[in-house]
């Protein structure tokens, strides 16, 4: 038995004790031989950070500003599917930690919580104060109603920018998943998607027998075909900033820039689509440069520790997402446990930024970085 909870791997540790295998092996498995998956974590530390001295630190400001909404760190929230699984607050638990800590939300398409049920959910804390910034994971479904539909309710409901997963036009193969015939539990519902099933005969066509692997809403539906056009007409349909979440070369970058998006998340999906992709922290440079700062890059993958935080800023990252640990945090102890898991990450970033000799988020540039001379060419 742990003394106390002191890093976000003892979290990780604690509910890898405590979930059934067919949750686990979903939450934590990566795409084929899970290449990606480990790199992600382990490029960070082929990093190292430059620390600069005798700065005065005794005030160190994390707060940072995307879309004209300020946010009290850079830690945000990613949209990750099926958070009941792991706790039955779900959804909930995690978007009113997002809000009491001040930093943003994201909700996935396949969540076990409607978007309208998360944005309810926050409303108390928002009574006393706290400001909820919510963003909306889209995925893009083959009939263009659906996905219109979605993003309508998600405006009506107060999210604020709108992320498109342009990682996933096929799920990706993870081994775990197809050798236990994954089932999402079925008390769970792919809630927004819950008003297609009440009475309705093709409950099976569109999916909450989504009990099998991959689930057909998430994967019989998607649409493969999805090109820049779709995105561009998508981003046309709404108000709300568009980022594209799942870009990984300067390439697609650029295309991004130049297709008018807002704004883009270097990912791979936690290692769950192509195998032997980039670790996002290396990839990131890259992006950044390919969209010439004029549209923010945020990052996720693999963050675990608060030098990771800063590695991700310092190479150009407006803002880090949290995947996993959240999941971990959840069925470790709920919203309590994700309150925790945020603590510790803010205090680690908030460390990280002290000790380097950063007061403020726009002090961190790439200076304070560089590639571990053994990993020079
Ligand atoms: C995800 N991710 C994800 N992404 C997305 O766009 N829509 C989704 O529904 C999901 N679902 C999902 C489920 C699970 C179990 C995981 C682990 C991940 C990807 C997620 O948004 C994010 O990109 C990664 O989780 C980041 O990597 P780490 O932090 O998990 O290492």
């Amino acid at each position: 038995m742990m003394s106390k909870i002191a890093s976000l791997s003892d979290i990780e540790k604690l509910a890898f004790q405590k979930l059934d295998k067919n949750a686990l092996d979903y939450y934590a498995s990566g795409a084929q031989d899970e290449i990606t998956h480990y790199d992600n974590k382990k490029a960070f530390d082929r990093y190292q950070i430059r620390p600069r001295f005798l700065r005065d630190v005794s005030k160190v400001d994390m707060s940072t500003e995307i879309f004209g909404e300020k946010f009290s760190s850079p830690i945000f929230v990613a949209a990750s599917a099926m958070q009941k699984m792991a706790h039955p607050i779900g959804e909930v638990g995690s978007a009113r930690s997002a809000c009491k800590h001040g930093v943003c939300y994201s909700l996935s398409t396949v969540s076990t919580t409607s978007l309208e049920e998360v944005s309810e959910s926050v409303q108390s804390l928002v009574a006393e104060g706290h400001k909820s910034v919510r963003w909306f994971q889209l995925y893009v479904y083959k009939e263009k109603e659906k996905t219109i539909a979605l993003i309508r309710r998600a405006e009506k409901a107060g999210f604020t920018a709108i992320l498109i997963t342009v990682d996933t036009p096929f799920t990706g193969r993870r081994l775990a998943n197809i050798r236990n015939a994954f089932k999402m539990p079925t008390h769970l519902k792919l809630a927004n998607f819950e008003a297609e099933e009440d009475g309705n005969s093709e409950k099976e066509e569109c999916g909450n027998d989504d009990s099998t692997w991959p689930p057909k809403l998430v994967a019989g539906q998607l649409d493969p075909g999805l090109s820049w056009e779709d995105i561009k007409w998508i981003k046309s349909q709404t108000h709300l900033p568009v980022l594209v979440k799942g870009i990984l070369t300067h390439e697609d970058a650029k295309i991004a820039l130049d297709s008018g998006m807002d704004g883009i998340v270097v990912s791979n999906h936690g290692g769950r689509q192509l195998d032997s992709v980039s670790a996002t922290i290396d990839a990131l440079a890259e992006v950044v440069s390919g969209c010439e700062n004029k549209i923010p890059v945020l990052m996720d993958g693999g963050v675990m520790r608060g030098t990771d935080v800063f590695k991700a800023i310092a190479l150009g990252a407006k803002a880090v997402f949290v995947g996993r640990p959240v999941l971990w945090s959840l069925a470790h102890d709920g919203e309590n446990g994700v309150d925790l898991m945020l603590d510790i990450l803010s205090e680690e970033f908030r460390m990280a930024m002290a000790l380097s000799g950063c007061t403020s988020i726009k002090d961190i540039n790439r200076n304070y970085i560089q590639l571990s001379p053994k990993y020079y060419t």
